[in-house]
């Protein structure tokens, strides 16, 4: 038995912040706490691409955090490739590479001039970097003239794929993607899988994606969570999942569990 890429145990995570009751008046705000991860059990073996669904707000983004060493956890444990996130947290860093939808960069640098710096980060540029980098870029259909513009000169969905090239760049044995196409059109959409699915071909790397695209879910996950309000309440294969909770698409056994769409947020209160 290998050791788990992922292993989570109990794994909670909650967020102080002031709110208004309902029918309170607009100046009362109480401290709350706003239970953002839900006694979590989580393990997930190496290789493979993991989905996790869920809505806005289900606390998608939390998990990946935690994995990621960005937040520690309230209660319980989380492990990757057996290092600790809180106690071995440099470890779990060596492993690990977050793709998310608000990636940073160097915005008056361009695509090579930032990817040239993740690489060194890590240590891994060499004289290979740049055919690597144009290699990467092209397989997302990233015209190869804006490799030397200043990022704040591409569109969103230019400097998103500029975002997965670098991730892939460092080589990590754990990729977090934290809805890696959001707000990318069908087309960049596809691109981006098909990169997905290629450099997994190519080597060792097991892959956690949130997404609240069905068809993306559908398309690369052979594992799919399903999270609502901090708890998973479905997991395992698409299809599996359809035939057990009776959807004809992930969409409709999201409906089925929740009576809800993938597109609802939860209710937050909102100052007046
Ligand atoms: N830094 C924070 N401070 C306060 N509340 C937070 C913070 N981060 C997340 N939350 C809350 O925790 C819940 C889960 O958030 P998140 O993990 O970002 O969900 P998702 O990624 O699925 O949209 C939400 O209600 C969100 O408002
Ligand atoms: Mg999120």
């Amino acid at each position: 038995m290998s050791i788990p890429a992922i292993e989570i145990q109990g794994v909670s995570k909650a967020f102080r912040r002031r709110e208004r009751e309902a029918g309170a008046p607009w100046w009362r705000r109480d401290w709350k706490d706003k239970v953002a991860l839900h006694e979590l059990d989580l393990i997930v073996q190496p290789g493979g691409v993991t989905g996790i669904l869920g809505p806005n707000g289900s606390g998608k983004s939390t998990l990946i955090r935690i994995l990621g060493t960005l937040l520690t956890p309230d209660t319980g444990t989380a492990r990757v490739f057996g290092w600790d996130v809180v106690k071995e947290a440099l470890q779990v860093r060596r492993h690990v590479n977050r793709v998310s939808v608000e990636a940073a960069f160097f915005k008056e640098l361009s695509p090579w001039e930032n990817m040239v710096y993740a690489a060194r980060l890590y240590g891994s540029a060499g004289s290979g970097t740049r055919r690597r980098v144009v290699e990467i870029l092209e397989l997302l259909g990233l015209p190869l003239d804006v490799i030397d513009q200043p990022m704040k000169q591409l569109s969103r969905g230019q400097q998103q794929k500029v975002a997965i090239a670098r991730s892939f760049l460092t080589a990590p044995s754990l990729l977090l993607m934290d809805e890696p196409t959001t707000g990318l059109d069908p087309r960049s959409k596809k691109e981006v899988q098909t990169v997905l699915e290629t450099l997994r071909a190519e080597r060792e790397i097991t892959v956690l994606v949130c997404t609240h695209d069905m068809n993306e879910a559908e398309a690369l996950c052979e594992r799919v969570l399903m999270m609502d309000g901090g708890r998973v309440l479905a997991d395992g294969r698409p299809a599996e999942l359809c035939r057990i909770h009776g959807g004809a698409t992930l969409e409709g056994v999201f409906m089925h569990l929740t009576g809800k769409t993938l597109e609802a947020e939860e209710p937050e209160e909102v100052a007046p």
